[in-house]
């Protein structure tokens, strides 16, 4: 090949170097988001609302313009140690503190990584748009299950993929034409037009090494994303079936504060939370028909349900017994119990269940895999204080661990097999 020719295809390398670097930050920022809503899931959810409703720690929604700024610094402080932080005098740290009851935070330092916290701060800077509560929509049916979106940087990929290959497509274009000029200057026969795929054959060709790194680099990938895919085939937070009557744990458990315990009482006393009976519903439903024609709509088929009439006030009615959707299911093989972790472990429904009082619709809040129970008893202590029953017993492993070891359930034998297979 000619001079110029060669001069004009390294350019033509160095530009799309160029413009691949240009690029790569977006790449990289789609991977961050990604990555700081798994942490934030992971590490915050527990604590940590995005909208404005409170559950251990504040709502986070326009945490970044209340907090001191440059937000991203302080925040990284923070989530590293919150502790520290307090103790170096920082104002708002103490305000934020005392204002949630001097209920401490985790501290995170040695259990995220710098990376890690500054993607969860891209996160809850910018998470995805949530839908609002909603509570005029009842019952629209229809949908069965709405499983997680995951990942949102698909589009921005393709949408730079797509620009590169407009770039590439002009670039070969002017490179045909400046060659052509060439050949004429040259006095040489223009040379032979081998078209995109023949372009790539001789590219190949010429270039067998650098081929095969590319081969390999794309294996390496999609093995890695294939991997992760698997893992993840029958994980199904965010499992959302539609229910025979569009019962909301918001009008319920959030509007009216009703007791979760009132309607679940099984999670205190067995293995199963249990779902209530609609006798249960009819303590309040005799009396309470619904303010608008949504409520009411749905509130009679529980009288259908049930065979009241409300006219009569009596169940004169025959009866059509509701089957709600179940939402949270274990395999047969594994072994859950609720009292266990309620009244021993004193862990609270939010923590498994996600914040219920504000679901329109029932869903699967953790991933339920052998995974998210291990990792939990690793890290959740032993609550040793308030147990009459057990204080002989803790007093018992204190010794054994010495007082100021954290006391996790781990270490109480909660790894080992047979507790929670059958
Ligand atoms: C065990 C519960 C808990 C966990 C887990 C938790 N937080 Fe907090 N967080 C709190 C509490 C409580 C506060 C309020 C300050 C205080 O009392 O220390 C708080 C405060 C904050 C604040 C300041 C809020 C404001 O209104 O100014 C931010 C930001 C924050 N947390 C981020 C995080 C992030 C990010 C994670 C996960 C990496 C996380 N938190 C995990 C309980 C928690
Ligand atoms: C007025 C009664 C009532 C109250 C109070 C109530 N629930 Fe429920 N709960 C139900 C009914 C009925 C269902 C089944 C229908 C559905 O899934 O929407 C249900 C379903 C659930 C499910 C899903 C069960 C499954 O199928 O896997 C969970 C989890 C749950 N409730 C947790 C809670 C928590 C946590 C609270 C307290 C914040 C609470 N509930 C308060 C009545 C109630
Ligand atoms: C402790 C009292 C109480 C119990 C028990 C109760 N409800 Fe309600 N329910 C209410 C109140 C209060 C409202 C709000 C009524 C209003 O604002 O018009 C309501 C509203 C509703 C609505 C309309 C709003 C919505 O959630 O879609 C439905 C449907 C409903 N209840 C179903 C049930 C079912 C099913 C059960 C039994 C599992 C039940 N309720 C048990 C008090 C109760
Ligand atoms: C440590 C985690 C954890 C806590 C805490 C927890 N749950 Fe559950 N819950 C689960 C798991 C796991 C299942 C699925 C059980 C199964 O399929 O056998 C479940 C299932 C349920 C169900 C479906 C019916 C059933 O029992 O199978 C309801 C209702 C429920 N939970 C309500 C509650 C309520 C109310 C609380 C708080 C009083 C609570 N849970 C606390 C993990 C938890
Ligand atoms: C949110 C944290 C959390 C999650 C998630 C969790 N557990 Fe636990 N679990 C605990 C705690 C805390 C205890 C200790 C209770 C106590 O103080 O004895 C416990 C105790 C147990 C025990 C009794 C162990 C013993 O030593 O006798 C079993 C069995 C168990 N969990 C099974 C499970 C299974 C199965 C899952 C997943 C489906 C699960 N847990 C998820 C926190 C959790
Ligand atoms: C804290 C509770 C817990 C302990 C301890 C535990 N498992 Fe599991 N295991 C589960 C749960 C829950 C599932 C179901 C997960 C799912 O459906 O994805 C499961 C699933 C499995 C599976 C099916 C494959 C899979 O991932 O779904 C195998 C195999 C298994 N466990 C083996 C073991 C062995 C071996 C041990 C001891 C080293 C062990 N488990 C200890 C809770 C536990």
């Amino acid at each position: 090949m000619n001079m110029p020719c060669k001069k004009l295809q390294k350019s033509l390398v160095a530009f799309l170097a160029f413009v691949l670097t240009l690029a790569s930050p977006n790449l990289l920022h789609a991977a961050d988001l990604a990555n700081g809503e798994k942490v934030f899931k992971a590490n915050c959810a527990l604590c940590h609302s995005l909208g404005t409703n409170k559950i251990t720690g504040p709502g986070l929604d326009g945490v970044t313009k209340r907090v001191p700024q440059p937000f991203a610094e302080w925040m990284h402080k923070w989530i590293k140690n919150n502790a520290a932080l307090r103790k170096s005098g920082d104002a708002y740290a103490n305000k934020v503190y005392a204002d949630n009851n001097s209920t401490a935070m985790t501290i995170f330092d040695g259990t995220l990584t710098d990376a890690q916290i500054d993607d969860v701060i891209a996160y809850i800077a910018a998470p995805p748009k949530a839908p609002g509560p909603d509570t005029t929509t009842v019952a629209t049916g229809g949908g069965t299950s709405t499983g997680e979106k995951k990942g949102g940087g698909g589009w921005g990929i393709l949408i730079i993929i797509g620009i590169l290959a407009v770039i590439v497509t002009v670039l070969r274009t002017v490179r045909k034409s400046l060659q052509t000029v060439v050949d004429q200057k040259d006095g040489e026969k223009p040379t032979e037009e081998r078209g995109v795929w023949g372009d790539i054959k001789h590219w190949i060709y010429h270039h067998k090494t650098k081929f095969a790194v590319i081969c390999i680099f794309f294996f390496a990938v999609s093995t890695v994303y294939g991997w992760e895919y698997l893992w993840g085939i029958d994980v199904t937070p965010g499992y959302q079936p539609s229910q025979p009557i569009n019962f909301m744990h918001k009008v319920h458990a959030g509007d009216n504060a009703i007791a979760c315990l009132y309607c679940h009482s099984g999670a205190e006393k067995g293995k199963v939370a249990g779902i209530p009976t609609l006798n249960v519903c009819m303590n309040c439903h005799k009396g309470i028909q619904g303010s608008n024609p949504d409520y009411q709509k749905e509130i009679a088929k529980i009288y259908y349900a049930v065979g009241w009439d409300p006219a009569k006030a009596d169940y004169t009615n025959p009866p059509h017994p509701v089957q709600w959707n179940r939402v949270h299911a274990l395999p047969d093989f594994a072994y859950f119990n609720h009292s266990q972790h309620v009244v021993v472990g004193k862990v609270e429904c939010e923590k498994c269940h996600g914040d219920v009082k504000t679901f329109t619709t029932d869903k699967q809040f953790a991933p339920l895999t052998m995974g998210w129970c291990i990792n939990c008893h690793r890290e959740t202590p032993v609550q040793m204080e308030g147990n009459g029953y057990y204080t002989k017993l803790h007093q018992a492993i204190k010794k054994n661990f010495g007082e100021d070891k954290k006391v996790t359930e781990a270490d109480m034998g909660g790894l080992e097999c047979g507790k929670c297979h059958y």
